[in-house]
């Protein structure tokens, strides 16, 4: 299967955000990564609803919206009208995670769970059934161009084989450090979904850096 290419808004040039929404549009990416940071949950924050209606305005590609917020319960219903069409909400924040995610499938849309580095895969047993997607942290939440954490590896191993036996048809996010020399390997082994800020961001020409992932992933389907 094609792996699903979400570039981060994060490390976007807020500048010149309508510009690189629309170099997203035309790029081959297939989802708009969008990291919402509150600088209570993670020492960060980000932006929020403004930049929001200008994704909303501008963008043609679902917004894979991930809340690094506490009590994101408060505000499923304006980030869906703010233009969500998935919405990942963290493990860590959610004391009534069940509720939550049915809250979230309440108004339509796609729910997700994340868990950062240090939280077992083991946890979500008993949610995993009720997802659409599992987002792995492969750092540590809460800024862009961070180091991918190896064990990463062993967590989206664990976390494919807990899919299959909860029979679940949750698919898989990588979040952290992916770049063009580790994202072919993340996708042989089971990641369906990765997030690239910086390596796209970053780079002389993200429109073209876009395209090398697809390609490489192309590639790497042909030989799988
Ligand atoms: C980290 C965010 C990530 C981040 C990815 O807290 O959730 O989505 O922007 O950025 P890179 O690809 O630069 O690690
Ligand atoms: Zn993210």
């Amino acid at each position: 299967m094609a792996v699903i290419l979400a570039p981060s808004i994060l490390s976007a040039d807020f500048g010149n955000l309508q510009r690189d929404i629309e170099m997203l549009n035309r790029s081959q990416a297939d989802w708009i990564h969008v990291d919402i940071m509150d600088g209570r949950f993670v020492p960060n924050i980000s932006f929020g609803f403004p930049v929001m209606q200008v994704l909303k305005q501008h963008a043609k590609k679902p917004l894979d919206v991930h809340l690094m917020i506490v009590e994101p319960e408060k505000y499923i219903e304006r980030f869906v009208e703010a233009g969500a069409s998935i919405i990942t909400v963290h493990y860590e924040t959610c004391p009534h995670l069940h509720r939550t995610i049915q809250q979230i499938h309440e108004t339509g849309i796609k729910a997700g769970v994340s868990i950062n580095p240090h939280t077992p895969i083991s946890l979500l047993k008993n949610i995993v059934p009720h997802l659409d997607l599992v987002l792995l942290m492969s750092v540590n939440p809460g800024f862009a161009a961070q180091k991918f954490i190896p064990e990463t590896h062993h967590k989206l191993q664990e976390l494919r084989h807990l899919i299959q036996e909860q029979n679940s048809q949750a698919r898989i996010e990588l979040d952290g450090g992916v770049n063009l020399e580790n994202a072919a390997d993340l996708a042989a082994s089971g990641a369906d979904i990765l997030v690239a800020g910086n390596a796209i961001f970053s780079s002389s020409d993200p429109e073209a850096t876009i395209a090398a992932f697809k390609k490489a992933d192309r590639e790497r389907s042909h030989i799988v």
